[in-house]
């Protein structure tokens, strides 16, 4: 067998790799995506044969008329019997044709009526309020008692098989939610407010990527999305609805301290602390999250460390300053944040 070389196989390894994992557009893992996905899959299939009969006339065409030059040609009558054979030809071609983008249209609207009525009947069991930032999102989880809301940030969860509705708003500029596993694209417009739904269909861990150019650290703004079992997705609210407990480790302390009574508490909330800010993600359970900044590194110590020491490097345009922190400062702070699960 002949080997692929490498100049071929890098481009087709490329192709492929976008079809499966937990960013995909040919994933199938919520309602909305699995429809976009039949549509998709009709209209290659659709312009597919068309592509394949266009070709197959052209090469017919050429293969017949090999070696034809105007000076050799014999003058010709056109025979009654072929030009019926033709006539009747130019009809089913224009048949199939009309059948085609018939089949094209009735796919497409019946693929949008569903998309723009995802729930008959069913009532949204979870419901978000999601703000795009530059570059990072806001989630506030709203419950029939307001008592229980909360905020968390760039990491959302949501119970598998339910109806959850999330509503789109922006802080700054136009922004776009897309998890392409789960559904199609919605845009966060600012001064007005979006919805998509999602119907997750599969449990798992999924990466949504902001798809409007936002600016600088467009590409750096990530979102993760777990689709829980209801028992799970029961315990991460448990979880999520705790306020944080004072840190009793001497390191920790010191960090908490430091948070509280320096820059960080004027920006950030962590919810049960007098910090409050309201303009940077939310980090009451900062450490139960997978990602830092939107997705732009694994939740690591190390990846705290260089984040808090010097955040411009890592994105450079975002809204953290430079804290200029000593080492010691720097200890305590990571420590603090790491007990924030
Ligand atoms: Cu937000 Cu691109």
């Amino acid at each position: 067998m002949r080997r692929l070389r490498p100049p071929l196989l890098l481009p087709l390894m490329a192709v492929l790799a976008g079809c499966s994992g937990i960013q995909t557009i040919g994933g199938r893992e919520g309602r909305d995506a699995a429809l976009i996905n039949d549509l998709f899959t009709i209209f290659c299939i659709v312009t597919g044969i068309f592509f394949a009969a266009i070709m197959a006339f052209l090469f017919a065409a050429y293969w017949r008329r090999r070696g034809w030059r105007a000076d050799r040609m014999p003058d010709e009558e056109v025979v009654p019997s072929r030009h019926r054979a033709l006539r009747l030809g130019l009809f089913v071609w224009m048949g199939a044709v009309i059948g085609g983008l018939m089949a094209l249209a009735v796919a497409s609207f019946f693929t949008d009526r569903s998309l723009a009525f995802p729930n008959p009947g069913r009532k949204p069991v979870v419901s978000i309020e999601l703000t795009g930032y530059q570059w990072w999102w806001d989630a506030k989880y709203h419950f029939q008692d307001a008592s229980k809301d909360f905020r968390t940030a760039n990491a959302l969860h949501i119970p598998l098989g339910a109806v959850t509705m999330i509503y789109l708003k922006s802080n700054d500029v136009i922004h776009s939610f897309w998890v392409p596993n789960l559904a199609g694209k919605q845009d966060l417009i600012p001064g007005h407010v979006n919805d998509i739904v999602l119907v997750p269909a599969k449990a798992g861990h999924y990466r949504g990527q902001c798809a409007e150019y936002c600016g600088l650290q467009h590409a750096h703004m990530a979102l993760d999305i777990v689709v829980d079992s209801p028992a799970d997705y029961a315990r991460w609210l448990a979880a999520q609805t705790q306020p944080s407990a004072t840190p009793t480790d001497p390191r920790a302390l010191a960090g908490y301290n430091y948070f509280m009574r320096r820059q960080c508490s004027a920006c950030h909330t962590v919810a049960g602390t007098p910090a409050g800010g309201q303009v940077a993600p939310d980090l009451t359970h900062v450490a139960s999250r997978a990602t830092i900044a939107a997705g732009t590194l694994p939740n690591t110590s190390g990846s705290l460390y260089a984040w808090i020491a010097d955040p411009q490097g890592i994105k450079p345009g975002n809204n953290m300053p430079y804290l200029g922190l000593n080492a010691d400062e720097l200890h305590a702070v990571v420590a603090y944040l790491e007990t924030l699960k």
